[in-house]
This record gives structure tokens, sequence and C-alpha cells, in this order.
């Protein structure tokens, strides 16, 4: 099965602090990490861990986090001949995370606002081998719509996961099978805070599944007249960073292993679980035997 991750790639740099800081004031932070992270790079590392064979197209800075970024793809088995080495920062992102494991996310685009259209179609070789591309909305809208255009003009299964939330070009949506916005989003793509109402609005479009993600209410997904809610895993969450991104690469991976779409639910929602009992984001994402186990023992 085989994944390309077209997207973002950042270091995070984590502040844990007892309360989200209010407008002016300064908080003093209880800890402080850094940690691989960027929605794409997320999506990318997940998927490898949970058994794809994963090639990801972005890019990275000429800075000491890009080096760092690179090395760690690298050790986690993804094929990196789709990333462009560019001069100036790569991305970053300022997270803090609370006691209750809720965060705020301050995303520096960096070298992911420099992937280009150009860019994307020179990677027609490594799309052309994919089953699957995953998407998000990290690097510049026109090269997620290249992206787009291409894997559907090679027959690949395209996932959008609408993140950062922003208003979608209609072609867009138009080239994608599957797109997975959670509550907030899905408001914000449709213009209707009625769940039903913007999946229907998303399924005119000519989407063919619409997966909306209800963090601690799991998941439900819409496929033509079909209805399908996937029941939540219980855990003690610490922090929520890296969950959405765990569920979309579970997601493809499971429906790419052939698995029916309520079942790729479900294996979704597990990971997705998982990903919220430690923190950071790379440092969180679960191997395939570690959400196997933990499926297992939850359904007992
Ligand atoms: O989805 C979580 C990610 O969003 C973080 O890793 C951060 O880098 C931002 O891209």
């Amino acid at each position: 099965m085989k994944i390309v991750v077209i997207g973002s790639i950042n270091m995070d740099m984590v502040m844990k602090v007892s309360r989200l800081p209010q407008k002016g004031e300064t908080l003093t932070a209880e800890g402080y990490f850094t940690v691989p992270g960027g929605k794409g790079a997320n999506q990318a590392v997940s998927a490898a861990r949970l058994g794809a064979d994963v090639n990801m197209v972005g890019a990275l800075g000429n800075d000491g986090f890009g080096e760092e970024l690179f090395q760690h793809l690298k050790m986690e088995g993804i094929g990196l001949e789709g990333i462009n080495r560019t001069e100036g920062p790569s991305g970053n992102a300022l997270i803090t995370v609370d006691q209750k494991g809720d965060n705020t996310i301050l995303v520096y685009p960096g070298a992911n606002h420099k992937v280009s259209q150009e860019w994307i179609k020179q990677q027609e070789e490594i799309i052309k081998k994919a089953d699957w591309v995953m998407l998000q909305l990290e690097i510049p809208m026109n090269s997620v719509v290249t992206a787009a255009r291409l894997a559907r003009k090679l027959n690949k299964k395209v996932l959008l996961n609408p993140a950062p939330a922003t208003v979608l070009p209609g072609e867009l949506i138009s080239l994608v099978d599957v797109v997975t916005p959670n509550e907030t989003e899905l408001a914000l793509l449709t213009g209707s805070d009625d769940l039903e109402e913007g999946v229907a609005r998303l399924i005119q479009q000519g989407i063919n599944t619409v997966v909306v993600t209800l963090g601690v209410k799991g998941s439900v997904a819409y496929r033509e007249e079909t209805k399908i809610s996937a029941s939540p895993y219980s855990v003690k969450a610490i922090d929520t960073t890296a969950a959405g991104d765990t569920f979309n690469a579970a997601l493809v991976v499971a429906l790419g292993d052939g698995k029916e779409l309520e079942d790729a639910l479900d294996y979704a929602n597990a990971a997705g679980a998982l990903a919220t009992t430690k923190m950071g984001a790379q440092s969180s994402l679960p191997t395939k035997r570690e959400v196997e186990d933990f499926m297992k023992r939850s359904n007992i």
C-alpha cells in the first residue's frame, strides 16, 4: 500500500502551560521541548508507522531545523526524493498545551510556502507509483489544487484534510475522493453550522465520501445515501496535537488495505485516540502493533 503525502513539515516548539494565555498576558510555561511536526509530515510518519510505504513531497529550509527534520523523516523510512531544500527557514509552529490537553497552534510556514506548482508537477513519477495521495492546507492553495489535479489525472485516490480551515476553491472539491473536516472546519467550508446540511453541500459539489471528526464523540462518514457512525475510544488525553493527522493517516491506510469504510473509521478512531495519550506531534504517533493491541484491549 503506497501513499504520497504532499504537504507541510514543521519543527514544533511546545510549551506546557497550566492554562492557555489570555490576550496581553505573560505566562510562565512549566515545560518546553521541540519535536518534529507539520500536518503533512505527521500524516506521512503516522502512515509509515501503521505499515504503509510512504513518500513525502514538500520543502525544508537550509537551517538547522531543516537538516534535523530531513534526518528524522529518513529515519522513519519516508521516501524523500520529493523534498525541496530551499533558502531560508523551515516551517515551524509555536504550540501551547494546557493541563486538559487542549492546545493553541501558531504556524510560521517558512519553506512550506515554497512548495510550488512547478515542484509538484516535477514529482509525477513519485505520484504515479502511489495508491493514495494525501493533502492538507499548509502549503499554498494553488499547489494543493495542482497536486489534486495531477493525482486525478493519474487515477489516484485523493484524501483532503481541510486543515487549517479555509474556504476551498470549487475545483479542488471536485478533484477529491474523501474529505475529512472537523465540525468547525465543516462549518467554515460550507457556510452551515448544521452538520447534515454542511455534508450535503459537499456531496452536491462532487465529493464521494465526507468524514467528519467529532473529537471525543468519535467520527461519522457519509457516502451516497449511507451514514456510518463510529464510536469513540475512551482514553486519558494529555495532548491532542496530531490526533487529527493520525486519524487521517490511519483512515487511508485502512481503506488502502481494503477495509470497509465502517472498519476503517473504527481503526482511525482508535489510532487518533492513542495519539492523544502522549505529548507532542510525531512523538505521539502510534505503530500498527500499538493500535491493534489497543483495539483488542478496548473490545474485551
Ligand atoms: O496538526 C498538528 C500540526 O499542526 C502540528 O504538528 C503543527 O506543526 C501544525 O502544523
